[in-house]
């Protein structure tokens, strides 16, 4: 089969395609045929060397964590109606850049009819997350919440979410490709982050108390300035570091705001927790109350486009590379 492997760190050339043995599953495995992949801007990252404080990559490694395909066999052990099933699954530490991959059969998720394989995968890790964070800042109606990196993969589901949930969206990305989708996707005023003055904005949006929730997908100084205008009494999910940081927030600066603060561990997700969200993503999907974006759908030969184009922050919503 063909692969994907980073033979070292650094830019996205360092992505190359090889030929590796077909897996065979094990007892209690399937192999499932990788159809798309979803990408995520922290594989970037983790391809840049960043990220050695959370994740453990030893070189030469294979890119990703997560598929969407199709059971092509099963093991010792595992009931062969699984065989032709379409799935969604975590694939651990052989990766995701690959044709096939062997997996636990617990770790399938079934993916309900009605919703294609490419969104499925873009909702694989997206869902999961913004499942999670719905479920730990339940969206009051009315209620000011600011959404950063609004137009990305978790952004773009966190606007649709809380929009429903009736609180009063502010979308803030970079451009205007960018904060176009926001609005589409039912923001109820966007800001554009690149431009000066977008914090003045949110302040005057807010009538000046800022807002009671803000959802950080973009870390560093952006965020910052969100922690900055939050309501007293706020919440804040500091989860995101596409420019390799964090919201740099003191938890005790948290404190004397009386706000909330949580951060990335409480989306770092694992197992049945994460599949059962997971699987709720993938309802709610077929269900119509949420819609993935997928902004580029790139072959797997073309792994290093997706990874430039990426890193250009041109893609909107989620990238996945079609095996
Ligand atoms: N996806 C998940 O399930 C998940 C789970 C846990 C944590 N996170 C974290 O949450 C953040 C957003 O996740 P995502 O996967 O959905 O990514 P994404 O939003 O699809 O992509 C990252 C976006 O961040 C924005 N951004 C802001 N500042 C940036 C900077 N300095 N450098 C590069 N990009 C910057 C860019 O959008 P603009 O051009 O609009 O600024 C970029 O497109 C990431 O840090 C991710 O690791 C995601």
């Amino acid at each position: 089969m063909r692969v994907v492997r980073a033979e070292q760190f650094g830019k996205p050339d360092v992505l190359v395609v090889e030929h590796a043995p077909d897996p065979e599953a094990g007892p209690g495995e399937v192999v499932v045929g990788v159809r798309v992949v979803p990408l995520l801007f922290l594989d970037t990252q983790l391809r840049r060397g960043w990220g050695d404080a959370w994740f453990t990559l030893e070189l030469p490694y294979i890119p990703g964590s997560g598929v969407a395909g199709v059971v092509v066999s099963v093991g010792k052990g595992v009931d062969p109606a699984w065989v032709g099933r379409r799935v969604v699954t975590d694939t651990g530490a052989q990766g995701a850049y690959l044709q096939k991959a062997a997996v636990p059969v617990e770790n399938l998720i079934p993916v309900p009819e009605g919703l294609g394989l490419q969104e499925a995968a873009a909702l694989m890790y997206d869902g999961r997350s913004a499942m999670r964070l719905a479920e730990l800042f339940p969206v009051r109606p009315d209620e000011w919440v600011l959404v950063l990196a609004a137009a990305g993969g978790l952004g773009s589901l966190l606007v649709q979410l809380a929009h429903a949930a009736g609180g009063r969206v502010i979308g803030a990305a970079g451009g205007k490709r960018k904060i176009d989708l926001v609005r589409e996707l039912g923001a109820d005023a966007v800001v554009d982050y690149t431009e000066p003055g977008w914090s003045g904005q949110v302040r005057s949006l807010t009538g000046g108390r800022g807002p009671e929730l803000v959802f950080d997908g973009a870390g560093g100084r952006i965020g910052r300035a969100a922690f900055d205008m939050i309501m007293e009494g706020g919440m804040f999910s500091a989860h995101g570091a596409p420019g390799d940081r964090f919201a740099p927030i003191e938890p005790q600066e948290a404190r004397s705001k009386g706000v909330m603060l949580s951060g990335v561990d409480e989306v770092t997700l694992s197992g049945a927790e994460a599949r059962r969200l997971t699987a709720e993503a993938l309802s709610e999907a077929v269900a119509g109350r949420i819609r993935p974006v997928i902004g580029h759908a790139f072959p797997l030969e073309r792994a290093v486009d997706a990874h430039a184009e990426l890193e250009a922050r041109e893609i909107l919503g989620r990238a996945v590379l079609l095996v």
